[in-house]
């Protein structure tokens, strides 16, 4: 792995709190992401399904977990790992797998079988057991194109143990995925602080006539460089106004002065997720107007993490970040404060200007698993990205950082970051 050896507590942990939340006499049968194939012979970079990395920290392709805390049979079958046989032929031609041992200090899980051991054990197990946990992707956002490891098996399972109860796994981790650990935060900072070096290496090198890859490149060195595996999502890197196409990605177009650039990225460590936005003029100065209306963003971004605080809930929250919004809006003149007054309320005027959400949950995944009517409360990480768009002036901001909530004010992971205009244009102006 690029990223340096996490400490098993970590899902030791994780399980403890999972199995916590399991009914009586149940077993939990979790999987990893499938090797998706690319053309021909190539497959896709694995990446490893952000559940089973949550419970076990094991990063290789077919994987299964099965926790049965309740096993009748001994107490070297409450938890147990099946991992992809290897052996020499998949060492020259792949490379390094798990072997038993490996895998079994990852996870800090003493039972490790090869995939081809299964059965009749797990048979065995499931017949004793009365209730089954099968995972699906159950993110409210996500558009399933094809059944996963986990729906496959739960299908099957489903055909085979007509007797049994099935339950849902995944209202479990997203109790316990909102809420990150000591752990998890110091991942997510050294995944801040990549993307914090990537756009430091970005200001001092953007010029007008460079290409938006051009600027894509110098950001992915910085992470490749620091040991992430790249992106956490495709990242957007948008001069003058492809600002206001929200999810523009071709990030083909060459760079004008006078222009600004819209840039949202975030470095991937540890399967752990950035996700900045920073907007910077291409020759290093910002006009009057564009600093005017930077500015704007970033007192509604100031504004709004101070509401990041427990008892506070997203539906509120982005309320009143529109209100802010609304007021800074009309200060721009970009709207009427009289028809601000007279708007349809589920409608409100602002949202021309600046259409999207402010903060969503961020940890394994870019939009992480939530529940998304619950409280706030400490240990949840957000992020906070008002945004201004306005096509006719030629004009895109968008402003993010990423916050952990606490029992006091919201901690920062992306406070060194550059963000104040003065600073940029300075750091801009000191180019190498
Ligand atoms: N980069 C995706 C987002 O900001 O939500
Ligand atoms: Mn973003
Ligand atoms: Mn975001």
């Amino acid at each position: 792995m690029k990223y340096d050896k996490i400490n098993s507590n970590l899902f030791k942990e994780n399980r403890a709190r999972f199995v916590a939340q399991m009914k009586p006499n149940s077993i939990a049968i979790i999987h990893s992401n499938d090797m998706m194939s690319r053309n021909g012979d190539t497959h896709f970079a694995y990446r490893q399904s952000s559940d089973l990395f949550y419970l076990t920290g094991l990063d290789q392709e077919e994987v299964i977990l099965v926790l049965y805390p309740d096993c009748p049979r001994g107490n070297q079958f409450k938890e147990i790992v099946f991992t992809k046989a290897t052996n020499e032929h998949i060492a020259v031609w792949e490379g390094y797998k798990y072997t038993k041992e490996d895998a079994s200090q990852t996870a800090g899980i003493s039972t490790v079988f090869w995939l081809d051991e299964q059965q009749p054990l797990l048979n065995e197990l499931i017949l004793l057991a009365e209730r089954i946990y099968v995972n699906t992707n159950e993110n409210d956002r996500a558009v399933l194109d094809y059944p996963s490891r986990d729906v496959r098996h739960a299908l099957a399972l489903k055909k085979e143990y007509v007797g049994h109860h099935f339950e849902r796994a995944q209202p479990i981790f997203k109790n316990l995925r909102m809420i990150k650990s000591s752990y998890e935060i110091d991942l997510m900072q050294k995944a801040c602080d990549i993307t914090n070096s990537a756009f430091r290496r970005v200001l001092a090198t953007t010029q007008p006539g460079m290409t938006e890859y051009e600027v894509e490149a110098n950001i992915i060195y910085e992470f490749t460089r620091q040991g992430s595996s790249g992106h956490a999502y495709t990242p957007i890197i948008a001069g003058g106004s492809n600002a206001c196409v929200l999810h523009y990605i071709a990030n083909d177009q060459v760079l004008k002065a006078g222009d600004l650039i819209l840039m949202d990225f975030g470095a991937e460590y540890a399967n752990y997720a950035a996700d900045l936005s920073r907007t910077i003029p291409v020759n290093g100065r910002f006009t009057p107007r564009q600093k005017a209306v930077y500015n704007a963003v970033l007192r509604v971004k100031r504004a709004a993490e101070n509401l990041l605080v427990v008892g506070n809930n997203l539906a509120d929250y982005h309320k009143e970040v529109g209100r802010i919004m609304e007021s800074e809006l009309i200060n721009l003149g970009l709207l009427n404060k009289d028809a601000v007054r007279h708007q349809n309320p589920s409608r409100p005027l602002y949202k021309k200007y600046f259409m999207h959400g402010t903060s969503h949950h961020l940890g394994l995944d870019v939009h992480d698993l939530c529940h998304r009517y619950v409280d706030f409360a400490p240990g949840m990480v957000f992020t906070c990205e008002p945004g201004i768009y306005i096509p006719e002036e030629n004009i895109g901001i968008r402003i993010e950082d990423d916050l952990v909530v606490t029992n006091g004010k919201p901690l920062n992971l992306m406070a060194d970051i550059p963000i104040e205009v003065e600073e940029i244009e300075l750091l801009m102006q000191a180019k190498v």
